[in-house]
């Protein structure tokens, strides 16, 4: 990896492109900034300032080159060496899943039958939804976490509570409602025509409204009969942009219960690939026991792939092959996976991922992993013209991070000789602890 670099590139004078009509309702923080355009670039300004206008940062570099009197700003919070970050990128968690999290003892389709399901019931009480909605959205903000790829449920009213409680937060969220008409229970199942029906009404209401997009969402092949894969892969024609969500291969009773069920598909990609369910906006979770087909049917559709650590070594599911996915340069996305996985903390799913990454023999940088937190996601979800970095112009989802909140970890930094050793403790010892304020779209969502 290349050497942390000072962040030198020449700012817009702010002074010259607001008024100070416009300057009187910006906000200017104060803080180190670091970003991280590229896996092996890192930006740092010790002593940043960045101007949030309109919901965007309209200004950034350090604060001794800011052309205008602090006093010019609506609102001034200074972080003193606190880290600015852009925000964190989950890019795919179950929106009622929080009360799943560390169900003991199963393995996925046991842990589907006894934990997962009875759970997502709770979401067909809208009113119930749109609290468990507000929880999970509080719970993603108090992790640092600013835009993620959601599942909702079956439930159509309560996937409406869910996009209504992220726009309330101005949240770039991309999520839909499960498609499930077969081997579930019937509380949770839909019909082929019944989830064709309603994903097209979630599209018409939530997809391009402010900043949700819709992602077509069949659970995985073994719950959606041949009509209802169907008819999600005709969904595509109902709105441009339109994403996918589902998983593949994490477990392999799993994988073997698709050859079953689907006799005459070569492969389980495959059975997404026949409907017409893989293309660039396609995130598949987890991907472990892929042929080198399912590799190759990947790449060439370039469908995302969302690596989810902790989930997959909590349920024993497996250790996903970094290496495979660079030498076939399929892009990946990193994930909680929420209930399957065991924190909303991209910093401990990517402490996770550095694990796994050991155990297979392949080194994990610093820099690749706050990367894939931040510009590498939304890279992976193509939102990278808004979010991601630090950068003049993209919307201001902002985490700060104070490393001294652990005292582990405060101990661990004394030490550190470097910022790349520094942001490598942060991720193996840090969590949500560290987070002191979350800011979305220039509003402050969570902390102080
Ligand atoms: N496969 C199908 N549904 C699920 C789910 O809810 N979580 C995980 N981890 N895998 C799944
Ligand atoms: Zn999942």
């Amino acid at each position: 990896m290349t050497s942390p670099e000072q962040n030198t590139s020449p700012a817009p004078d702010v002074s010259a492109s607001l008024t100070p009509e416009q300057l009187a309702q910006a906000t200017l923080l104060l803080g180190h900034s670091i970003d991280f355009p590229e896996p092996d670039t890192i930006r740092q300004c010790p002593n940043a300032a960045l101007v949030i206008h309109q919901g965007r940062i309209a200004w950034q570099g350090p604060a001794a080159e800011l052309p205008v009197a602090q006093q010019a700003f609506a609102r001034v919070e200074d972080y003193g060496d606190a880290w600015i970050l852009p925000g964190l990128i989950d890019t795919h968690v179950h929106a009622a899943q929080m009360p799943v999290m560390a169900s003991w003892g199963e393995q996925l389709l046991d842990w589907l039958n006894r934990y997962t399901f009875p759970a997502e019931r709770r979401f067909e009480d809208p009113l119930i939804a749109r609290q468990q909605s507000d929880v999970f959205l509080d719970a993603l903000l108090a992790h640092g976490t600013t835009t993620a790829m959601v599942f909702g449920t079956v439930h159509e009213a309560g996937t409406d509570a869910l996009f209504e409680a992220a726009r309330e937060r101005r949240m770039a969220l991309i999520a839909g409602k499960v498609l499930m008409d077969r081997n579930c229970p019937d509380y949770l199942s839909d019909t082929a025509d019944g989830g064709f029906e309603a994903s097209a009404r979630l599209i018409h209401r939530w997809h391009g409204t402010d900043r949700l997009h819709y992602a077509i969402t069949p659970r995985f092949a073994p719950t959606s009969t041949e009509a209802q894969l169907e008819r999600a892969g005709a969904l595509h024609s109902e709105a441009a942009g339109l994403y996918m969500q589902t998983h593949v291969s994490e477990n392999p009773d799993e994988v073997s219960w698709v050859q079953s069920l689907f006799p005459k598909a070569r492969d389980y990609v495959d059975v997404y690939e026949h409907y017409g369910l893989l293309h660039d906006r396609s995130v598949l979770a987890h991907g472990l026991h892929l042929t080198d087909r399912e590799w190759t049917a990947l790449r060439e559709h370039q469908t995302r792939i969302a690596v989810c650590p902790t989930s997959n070594t909590f349920l024993g599911s497996g250790l996903f092959d970094f290496a495979r996915a660079e030498q076939e340069g399929v892009v990946l996305g990193l994930a909680s996976d929420v209930g399957g996985g065991t924190s909303l903390s991209q910093l401990v799913s990517a402490a996770e991922a550095y694990k796994v990454g050991q155990l297979k023999g392949y080194k994990l940088t610093a820099n690749q992993l706050w990367y894939q937190m931040t510009a590498g996601n939304a890279r992976a979800l193509h939102l990278q013209a808004d979010i991601g970095t630090l950068d003049s112009g993209k919307m201001a989802d902002l985490v700060v991070l104070d490393p001294n909140r652990s005292a582990n970890l405060s101990a661990r930094l004394a030490q550190a000789t470097s910022l790349d050793e520094a942001l490598f403790a942060t991720l193996i010892l840090g969590d949500e602890r560290l987070t002191r304020a979350t800011w979305v779209a220039g509003e402050l969502r969570f902390g102080a």
